[in-house]
């Protein structure tokens, strides 16, 4: 948490929000103090974004001001997840490399201007909702796929970060269903891997491969990596549409899938650790990181943004299609009017515009 000069826009009963720029704001958090950073900064897209996207040529300066201080308050055994997606090259039909380039930047030695980082492995996100473009080069003149995958480094200060794959296990297959079942007859491989008869035990889930599958059409996400909660996933971001909507507020335009954060969190910390989003968007990480009954902070320089994000916490019951459903939604109106939405209202934050 920020020392108290430093007012939350709101806080919830395991986070705090704050609205400011995460250059002046990182500074002032105490340093070992975070478990894991998770977020996407903006990326260096050729078109731009409504909250401002920097340059690829000079990205990887841009970032490495950030990752510095990302370095500081972060615990030893802590990491980093950040979400980068790629880019095309403009007017060709190649690729940046500007991804790849701010890795290498972020693992050299610190003596060489580097962050110093370790690559703890690379992870994927898939999104199958991804927009087939640009149109030039995909349905126009057919020379290239869907680009649907961001890179997702996992960077860490320490070559063991704290990290556990037991909390991301996703349900066992049919097929290895069976096989638990029936047994399995120890053989080599064609790839000549021995494959033992451990295969057979039942270790509660099975370990996921490093793709994140989650899209973000009302964020349905997480088929692969944490398949059971993708429900409740659809269910929340509802939730964050309909009463941003309601109120008037406009929606982040590049918000994660709940899978996402998920995965991160469920990977590299533990009950009552501290998440840190310092470019926190609508908030997915903070709101995830509270379900899963993490601390959390959020750093957004985007009034508007932190504005929508308090609904990701509205209560229980307003996020599901129920058949009282009006009723519902009166009684978020009403308690949204007298400033008890939330656990700990914030006195500074007030809904402008219209509500009905
Ligand atoms: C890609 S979006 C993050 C979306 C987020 N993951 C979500 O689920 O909604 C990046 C966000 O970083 C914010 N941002 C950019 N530079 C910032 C800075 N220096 N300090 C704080 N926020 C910043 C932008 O306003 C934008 O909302």
């Amino acid at each position: 948490m920020l020392p108290k000069k430093n007012r939350p826009f709101f806080s919830t009963n395991l986070g705090n929000a704050y609205l400011g720029d995460s250059l002046e704001l990182l500074p002032q958090l105490p340093e070992s103090s975070v478990d894991l950073i998770c977020t996407s900064p903006p990326f260096a897209l050729l078109r731009k974004k409504a909250y401002g996207n920097v340059h690829s040529n000079e990205y990887v300066d841009w970032f490495l001001e950030f990752a510095r201080l990302f370095s500081k308050v972060l615990k030893p055994k802590g990491s980093i997840i950040v979400d980068i997606g790629g880019t095309w090259n403009k007017g060709f039909p190649t690729r940046s490399l500007y991804h790849y380039e701010l890795l290498l930047k972020l693992c050299a030695p610190v003596s060489e201007g580097g962050g110093g980082f370790y690559l703890a492995q690379e992870l994927y996100w898939y999104n199958p909702a991804k927009l087939p473009t640009p149109a030039e080069w995909v349905t126009v003149r057919r020379e290239r796929v869907k680009d649907a995958v961001n890179t997702v480094w996992w960077l860490s200060k320490d070559p063991h970060p704290k990290a556990n794959n037991r909390g991301v296990l996703k349900p066992y297959s049919e097929a290895q269903k069976n096989l638990m079942k029936n047994g399995y007859k120890p053989k080599l491989r064609p790839s000549e891997h021995n494959i033992s008869n451990k295969f057979q035990n039942d270790n509660n889930g099975a370990i996921p491969p490093n793709i994140i599958n989650g899209h973000d059409e009302g964020e349905i996400g997480d088929l692969v990596a944490v398949n059971v909660i993708s429900a409740s996933n659809t269910a929340s971001n509802d939730k964050y549409l309909r009463l941003c909507k309601e109120h008037n507020v406009q929606p982040h335009p590049a918000r994660f899938p709940r899978a996402l954060p998920e995965f991160a969190i469920g990977l590299c910390t533990e009950a009552g650790d501290t998440i840190l989003d310092p470019f926190a968007g609508s908030n997915m990480t903070g709101h995830v990181a509270e379900s899963m009954g993490r601390k959390w902070i959020a750093f957004e320089q985007d009034e508007n943004y932190l504005k929508g994000s308090v609904f990701r916490f509205a209560p229980n019951g307003t996020d599901s299609k129920v058949e009282n459903d009006v009723k519902v939604e009166d009684d978020i109106k009403n308690k949204f009017a007298q400033g008890t939405l939330f656990e700990k209202p914030s006195k500074k934050y007030k809904v402008q515009g219209k509500q009905k």
